[in-house]
């Protein structure tokens, strides 16, 4: 045999293989090749254009006909908890703008009438209330929905919410909550999507288009009221209500872009805070809503006080009685005022007037938003809620099963040693389920829902022994009881009564029968972390330790030696370092809803892959707040022992971070040009390959930090993120921008917003703590 025919057989081989490969390749076949790119995310923009002349003219000429009480009347909006004569007689009377927490259609639709029949001008009422992670349906709570990382699916959720709510007739939901909140002893940390501005404006969006639809007034959709305007979620020591103290920089890059981003997604209402912000309080901040919101961002809508806020004004030791208070805050900016049983506008302002301390255009001006959102939400011609519907749409199954979903994709898998999950399902006879959180359907769906039917909820306990069927015994003993030393005001709302507290015998038993229970079991799943009214508006902590006995208990289980799989239940990082010690797997699973013991059951063994990432960075313990992963860089940032000498300054778990059953790798990040102009973009691009047996979802993060500039920049930002599906083997190539929005920053230095000349890093990767490196530079 020559030579050359044996090079020429080679090669006709090789030609062979490759033909064969590209056959194959679109039946995929060759997976290790397979290969996709995903563009970066183009969020769909909402009608944001300045309010239809058609619409102001309508509003002027009701204006017009208003009396100047008529015009405070629009100006109030009252709490109505069952039926109330005085709330007719309001209604009656155009004494009142909006009623909230009235949920029963029938009710809505008498008090209604009594507004659009028997009142002078015909104006409708606006019916709020609090949908804030579902009406009828409950979703998983708003820091676990932000750790899907998956703006689409908040979008859905929130349609579903207003889906159910304008069913009933109510029009207007206070929500999204987008305060940003860095220190996990706050309490409404639950209720926000955590530490950072950017996935925090992702989702603020996100909400708004879920909310309101294409535009004001979309059917079946609802008006949305981004709050709470602004700084709460920096209350000093994460004390609820508790005065904040915040920077020019940390608002402007900080603490604002959520609701700037609410405002250009077209919210059409902004609630005022609670709390001083720089001794100013924000309800009375004219600053805040009108200089930042009005006449900077050019906002369109309304302001609403938050409850009782106006009236609060004179326990600040900021308005002097009450009828300063209404003046300042209506001069500040606040158009309507939200009162419990009467608010200070419709005492006040009419004096106001009369005395000239305020003017009749200034009234003008402030009712005038209000009407427009009425006309433009189509209450004037469609008042009422269509009562025959109501019992189709809040039974929907699908938007059950979107619960579900959501469920999933928010859960966070923290650990996960020697792939203990998914449990195999046929490989244990016997499971024990533990915990006081186990088989509470109000712990199920977390705080802020009110309107749910109670029985319609999943727990742990009822998702697992579905899943199991009678082949597996499945036991439970919740071992420990927990409580708050000063009770919850929201425990009038709890639909599910919590048992009698345990004499200390009965402690000593339940603890032991749980014990017990983990010994005679082939795997023991933990449901530990806080009740819901634990988490919440008025739930703050000053500690982050699993409440109660739940540690001890932790440890004597773990004593055992049976495998253990922690699931946390909770709105906020708790102290779980111990645990990430010498546990083997733990899942954050938040409160994840309606649906959240199916979720939890398939997560657990397998049918769902979790795929959801932290939004906020995890501590060690609570002196280490605050933490977060933007934070400037310091002198010897390398030496770890110059921050604590006693602990590392690093935290448990990073902002981002979440595994899956499977694993990722990111490579061959490219940049698209090493260097660019002032003001022009750039494109990165990312090959995310997964490298496990299993199909899963990784979310590809991108950060960046500027070098040197007029002001020290944190030590990486979030700019960019996608959460993608592969399938095992699967590589995809996923895209991100980088322009001028995301380049820019406030400059303490040159008080403005600027884009400066220099060096950035970018990092691109599966957290905060992403490795793969690359520069470009802005000339
Ligand atoms: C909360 C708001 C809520 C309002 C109405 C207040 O206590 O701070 O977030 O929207 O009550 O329920």
């Amino acid at each position: 045999m020559s030579t050359t025919s044996f090079a020429e057989r080679i090669r006709f081989l090789l030609a062979a293989l490759v033909s064969l490969a590209v056959l194959l390749l679109p039946l995929g076949l060759v997976r290790s090749q397979q290969k996709k790119t995903v563009p970066p995310v183009k969020e769909r923009t909402v009608k944001t254009d300045p309010v239809d002349r058609r619409v102001r003219q309508r509003a002027d000429s009701i204006i017009a006909q208003m009396t100047p009480e008529e015009k405070i009347g629009q100006l109030s909006q009252l709490f109505l908890f069952g039926e109330s004569t005085k709330a007719e007689e309001s209604a009656r009377k155009g004494e009142v703008g909006s009623f909230l927490f009235v949920t029963d259609p029938a009710q809505i639709n008498r008090l209604q009438k009594i507004a659009v029949q028997e009142s002078r001008l015909h104006i409708p009422l606006l019916f709020g209330f609090d949908v804030i992670h579902g009406f009828r349906t409950i979703f998983p709570v708003p820091i676990a929905m932000a750790a899907s990382w998956d703006p689409g699916l908040a979008e859905k959720a929130q349609s579903i919410a207003a889906r159910e709510a304008s069913a009933v007739g109510i029009r207007w939901t206070f929500a999204p909550m987008v305060d940003i909140a860095r220190d996990p002893r706050w309490g409404r940390i639950v209720e926000g999507a955590g530490e950072d501005p950017f996935l925090g404006s992702a989702m603020a969006r996100a909400q708004v288009r879920g909310f309101q639809g294409d535009s004001l007034g979309s059917p079946d959709h609802v008006l949305a009221c981004v709050k709470h305007f602004a700084g709460y979620g920096a209350a000093e020591g994460g004390r609820d209500y508790d005065a904040c103290y915040l920077s020019d920089t940390e608002l402007w890059n900080v603490y604002l872009p959520p609701f700037k981003a609410a405002v250009e997604a077209g919210v059409g209402s902004v609630m005022s805070a609670y709390m001083d912000l720089n001794d100013v309080p924000a309800t009375g901040n004219r600053w805040l809503l009108h200089d930042v919101l009005k006449e900077n961002w050019k906002f369109q809508g309304f302001v609403v006080s938050d409850a009782n806020a106006v009236k609060d004004l004179e326990s600040h030791g900021f308005a002097r009685d009450a009828a300063d208070a209404a003046t300042r805050a209506f001069t500040a900016g606040v158009n309507m005022e939200m009162g419990f049983v009467a608010t200070n506008y419709d005492k006040h302002l009419p004096d106001a007037v009369k005395q000239g301390r305020v003017s009749t255009s200034q009234i003008d001006e402030a009712v005038r938003p209000l009407l427009e959102t009425k006309i433009r939400l189509g209450l004037f011609e469609n008042p009422y809620a269509d009562q025959a519907r109501v019992a189709s749409v809040l039974g929907n199954p699908e938007h059950r099963e979107a619960a579900r979903i959501a469920a999933e994709r928010s859960a966070v898998l923290l650990k996960n040693q020697g792939g203990l999950l998914p449990l195999e399902k046929s490989a244990y006879k016997k499971v024990a389920v533990i915990g006081p959180l186990a088989d509470s359907k109000q712990d199920t769906i977390g705080s802020w829902a009110f309107a749910q039917d109670i029985k319609e909820t999943v727990t742990p306990l009822e998702g697992i022994r579905k899943k199991l069927g009678s082949a597996v015994s499945v036991d439970y003993a919740p071992g420990v009881q927990l409580g708050r030393k000063f009770p919850s005001p929201f425990l009038i709302f709890l639909k599910e009564k919590s048992a009698a507290a345990w004499t200390e015998q009965q402690e000593k038993d339940e603890f032991k029968k749980a014990v017990d229970l983990a010994l005679s079991a082939d795997v023991a799943v933990l449901f530990f972390g806080e009740s819901q009214i634990m988490s919440g508006e008025a739930a703050s902590r000053s500690s982050l330790d699993l409440p109660g006995k739940q540690q001890e208990l932790l440890e004597a289980v773990v004593a055992t030696g049976k495998p253990v799989v922690l699931v946390l239940m909770n709105g906020r990082p708790l102290n779980v370092t111990w645990a990430s010690e010498h546990v083997r797997a733990i899942l954050e699973a938040w409160y994840p809803g309606t649906q959240g013991g199916l979720a939890i059951a398939n997560l657990l063994f397998g049918d769902a892959v979790p795929g959801g990432k932290l939004p906020i960075t995890w501590p060690r313990n609570v002196g280490q707040v605050p933490i977060y992963y933007s934070h400037n860089l310091t002198q010897s940032p390398e030496n770890q022992g110059t921050r604590y000498w006693n602990e590392e300054s690093t935290p448990l778990y990073p902002f981002g971070f979440g595994l899956s059953y499977s694993t990722f790798s990111f490579s061959n990040l490219k940049v698209s040009q090493p260097e660019v102009g002032l003001g022009q973009t750039i494109s990165v691009s990312v090959e995310v390959e997964n490298t496990g047996t299993r199909a899963g979802d990784e979310v590809a993060q991108l950060y960046v930090h500027q070098k040197a500039g007029s002001a020290s920049r944190p030590v990486r930002e979030l700019k960019g993120f996608q959460r993608i599906t592969l399938a095992p083997r699967e590589k995809k190539t996923v895209q991100f921008t980088l322009g001028p929005e995301e380049l820019q920053y406030w400059s303490a230095a040159e008080r403005k917003w600027v884009i400066e000349p220099g060096t950035f890093d970018l990092w691109v990767g599966a957290d905060s703590a992403a490795k793969l490196h690359a520069t470009f530079k802005i000339r």
